[in-house]
């Protein structure tokens, strides 16, 4: 027997409708049903696709995981589910049906935030977070630098993308190279043959005036458009466009930026572990160069292996059982979705 709190977490913030259980920071199971399929063609998540899709897929799922877990739900100590941030339709199935859980259960429930969710999940895989940490979080939906000491109290933001976030300049790119939704992982196939240095794209926020505003910013909108104009002009030209170098030059330029930042913010603070979450953070050219030029600097890195770092419920259980251990206090059951809940709340 073990003193550590099982907790069976819900996350719906987007397309994936994630349930996870986990005993301490032992994952027992993470049963995702992705509707990523019915927006491809769309090229973008449709919210009310998502939302009915969540429906459809919430009961299924809490059987399924229940059943990877060997567990009964009469067993669990708690329930966590994604309160915020997301997309308010998707996050109001999750958060109804984990009221319901609990009532039904009576056991207490926790409204958590996405992104300390991001940052919890990590525990699964290396053990306790160190603290204090400086959590870089690159998804479709965020881009952040985060000073995180106990991640289930608050996290610091220190910096955060002035307009598109990181997977939504790799899903738009993507998109202009003809290449699917969502079309990070495609960008980073194609890259893997490319050349990184065929095409100097802009770094954006890393001019020394820009510096002075935004030296923990991103900016990701003025590469778009660069790389937009780059294809233009080629195909104006009649030139055959070689995808994988495009893909690879752009792919260099977005995790320049963001190694570079991470790697000063975590030294401008004097911290010595990096972690990286998100969905982008299964970039491998990201995983390969914050690894390299932090050593470089004597900052170690962590980063969830890629199933992880995709929103699911495997992360979600695993703050709220932090939480649960950590002897903080649940929500109230009248808790509410909150589509732009703060980083720095987070427990609804
Ligand atoms: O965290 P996530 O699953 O959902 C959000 O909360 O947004 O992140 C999805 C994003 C998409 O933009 C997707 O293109 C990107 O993560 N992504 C990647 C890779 N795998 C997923 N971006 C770059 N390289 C990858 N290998
Ligand atoms: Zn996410």
């Amino acid at each position: 027997m073990t003193d550590e709190p099982l907790v069976l977490g819900i996350e719906t913030s987007c397309d994936e409708t994630g349930v996870g259980i986990v005993r301490g920071h032992t994952l027992l199971a993470d049963t995702v049903a992705s509707s990523v399929e019915e927006h491809a063609r769309f090229g973008g998540v449709v919210p009310e696709v998502a939302s009915r899709a969540h429906l459809e897929a919430m009961v299924p799922t809490i059987e399924r995981a229940a059943e990877t877990a060997g567990i009964a739900l009469s067993d669990i100590d708690a329930v966590a589910v994604t309160s915020g941030p997301g997309l308010a339709g998707a996050l109001l199935v999750g958060v109804a049906s984990a009221k319901a859980l609990a009532l039904g259960l009576g056991k207490p429930i926790y409204g958590v935030n996405h992104l300390a969710a991001h940052v919890a999940v990590d525990q699964l895989e290396h053990g306790p977070l160190p603290e204090p940490c400086l959590a870089m979080l690159v998804s479709g939906g965020h881009s952040s630098l985060l000073e995180v000491t106990d991640v289930t109290v608050g996290v610091e933001p220190m910096g955060s993308t002035i307009d598109d976030a990181a997977g939504e300049a790799f899903d738009k790119v993507a998109r202009l190279l003809g290449l699917p939704f969502p079309g990070g992982p495609h960008i980073d196939k194609q890259a893997r043959s490319g050349n990184s240095v065929a095409i100097d794209f802009p770094r954006g926020l890393t001019s020394r005036r820009d510096l002075e505003r935004h030296r923990f910013d991103f900016s990701f909108s003025g590469l778009k458009t660069a790389v937009a104009r780059w294809v233009e002009t080629q195909q104006r030209e009649g030139v055959t466009i070689d995808v994988a170098d495009v893909a690879a030059s752009f792919q260099e330029a977005v995790c320049d930026v963001l190694t570079r930042k991470a790697i000063d913010a975590a030294t401008s603070r004097g911290i010595e572990d990096i972690l990286i979450g998100g969905g982008v953070a299964a970039n491998s050219r990201l995983r390969a160069m914050a690894e390299e030029r932090a050593t470089a600097q004597g900052i170690r890195v962590r980063v969830p292996r890629p199933g992880l770092c995709t929103d699911n419920g495997a992360m979600v259980a695993a703050l709220g059982a932090e939480l649960v251990a950590r002897g903080r206090t649940p929500s109230l059951l009248d808790l509410p979705a909150d589509s732009s809940q703060p980083i720095t709340t987070v427990v609804a």
